[in-house]
């Protein structure tokens, strides 16, 4: 159905305002044309009738005063040069309905915001910069748009006043949709976060190159990599919730079996979506020979007992803080001989890894005493011929069987830090406030005839998210027990 608008612009409002509210002229029906077209008079009737509700003298979120530090760390690396960070655009999933929306890391790490099509600018001033977050103002209710537009907040819920806004995040906001205009305009050295706003980077296209923009990217994961005293409280937060959601899936194995992996997913989701904003990234619940599958997120096979669990998973904060950690659980409550075994190897690794987590230590340290206690097990038990450890270790063949590195940046993103340069990560030192998981592994695919036959579809990880402390570290996912013993105790706790 054609879409129908009349053609006069509302009276009062002049074109300059019309357009930065991003219509032009009153709407007069829904887009996707299903509702029948409004009425003069319906059209009048909505304008009025409606209380005040602007919100006065709002205090700072939590984090502005964090955040208001970031800001000024970005400065000092860039004097005289216009920042443009985005947050994102909204991605249609199908025509008026939206994938849900995180605003990007960087956005959400320097303004505390999270709303989809939010921009911070830092401008270059003599000083240092001068920073504004342009953001959509609250729903235009005489040109019809608060309750016509799919995005109107009639439909998608009350937004903050750009005043309000401003107050709570501690920075001055103004109307996103005059933003592209001002840039466009605007001159003198300019570099943006690429990736997360179309629109925002074709206003830039002529100024800026993908080279100086790297150099934004590179500094704004490497900023992240030690965690002020907000971020480490919401990875404690994190971790916390994530204790929970494992608590839950325990308690409900039986009912698992009975389903599928996909028991598992919804269960942990559960408690991600209650206690945070989400998942960190896809839940792995992988049972019996999908523990195998590093990262298995289909989640769609059976739950057998007998069998091994790998859940890896992490509940994301409403701050936008993810743990990541796994445990491999036996369904029934207790592990074979050859499981345990296989068991024991991967948290005797994980202990060795976690110990060489302390500042001052190359960030490999961890993955290599890790790697040493695997490859050691693997020659005792006669997989690796006659070859001795060193040599094992030095042709690095226990990688058939441990598969991937033993850890990672944690943060905002599950794989934190990732665009930071090498030599101030995987090549760097450990210092305190860095955080990093530890999460050995030893994966015997289901069709490997280099193992004996009752090694093959066992996969075991544990992972556990570890802060690097002034004097040595601290793990934020202790609330989960890691030893078979414990581990067995603490199930036959919970299924009672
Ligand atoms: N959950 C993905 C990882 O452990 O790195
Ligand atoms: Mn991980
Ligand atoms: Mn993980």
């Amino acid at each position: 159905m054609a879409e129908e608008l009349t053609p006069e612009t509302p009276e009062n409002e002049s074109d300059r305002t019309a357009e930065a509210e991003g219509t032009e002229e009153p709407i007069k029906q829904r887009k996707n044309g299903l509702y029948p077209e409004v009425s003069d008079e319906l059209a009048e009737n909505m304008k009025s009738g409606w209380a005040d509700t602007d919100l006065h003298d709002l205090e700072p979120v939590a984090q502005a005063a964090y955040t208001e530090r970031r800001r000024a760390a970005l400065s000092a690396r860039f004097p005289g040069e216009r920042l443009v960070i985005p947050a994102g655009n909204l991605r249609t999933r199908s025509n008026d309905t939206e994938y849900s929306f995180r605003a990007s890391t960087e956005y959400a790490y320097l303004t505390g915001d999270q709303s989809h099509d939010g921009v911070l600018v830092l401008e270059p001033t003599a000083g240092g910069h001068e920073a504004t977050v342009h953001l959509l103002p609250r729903s235009n209710r005489e040109n019809g748009e608060f309750w016509l537009d799919g995005q109107g907040e009639l439909w998608v819920g009350r937004r903050h006043s750009l005043t309000e806004a401003g107050q709570l995040l501690g920075i001055t906001a103004e109307d996103v949709r005059e933003l592209p205009q001002k840039l466009r305009e605007a001159t003198g050295p300019v570099r943006v976060v690429r990736g997360h706003d179309a629109g925002v980077e074709s206003a830039l296209t002529d100024k800026v190159t993908a080279e100086r923009d790297e150099e934004l990217r590179v500094f704004l994961s490497e900023a992240r990599l030690v965690k002020d005293e907000f971020e480490i409280a919401e990875l404690q937060r994190a971790c916390d919730a994530t204790a929970r959601g494992f608590e839950d899936v325990v308690r409900v194995l039986d009912r698992a079996e009975a389903t599928s992996e996909r028991y598992i997913e919804g269960t942990f989701f559960l408690r991600a979506r209650v206690d945070g904003n989400d998942v960190g990234y896809g839940s792995i619940c992988a049972a019996g020979p999908h523990a195998t599958t590093l990262h298995w997120v289909r989640n769609d096979g059976a739950v057998r007992s007998g069998e091994l669990l790998l859940l890896d998973a992490g509940v994301e904060t409403t701050e936008l803080y993810t743990a990541d950690v796994t445990r491999t659980l036996p369904i029934n409550g207790r592990f074979t001989e050859l499981q345990r075994r296989i068991y024991d190897a991967v948290y005797e690794a994980q202990e060795a890894g976690i110990a060489a987590v302390r500042p001052g230590a190359p960030y490999r340290d961890f993955h290599d005493a890790a790697q040493r206690v695997l490859a050691t097990r693997l020659v005792e038990w006669g997989l690796l011929g006659d070859l001795d450890v060193e040599k094992v270790l030095e042709l690095g063949l226990q990688r058939r069987w441990t598969l991937h590195g033993t850890g990672h940046m944690l943060g905002m993103d599950v794989h934190d830090c990732a665009a930071a340069r090498r030599e101030a990560y995987v090549a760097g030192t450990l210092e305190p406030g860095m955080c990093l998981t530890v999460e050995p592994g030893l994966y015997f695919q289901a069709d490997d005839l280099t193992v004996p036959e009752e090694y093959r579809g066992i996969g075991v990880r544990i992972e556990d998210d570890i802060l690097v402390t002034e004097d040595g570290h601290r793990n934020l996912s202790a609330a989960l027990p890691r030893q078979a013993d414990e581990v067995e105790a603490w199930m036959a706790r919970l299924r009672g």
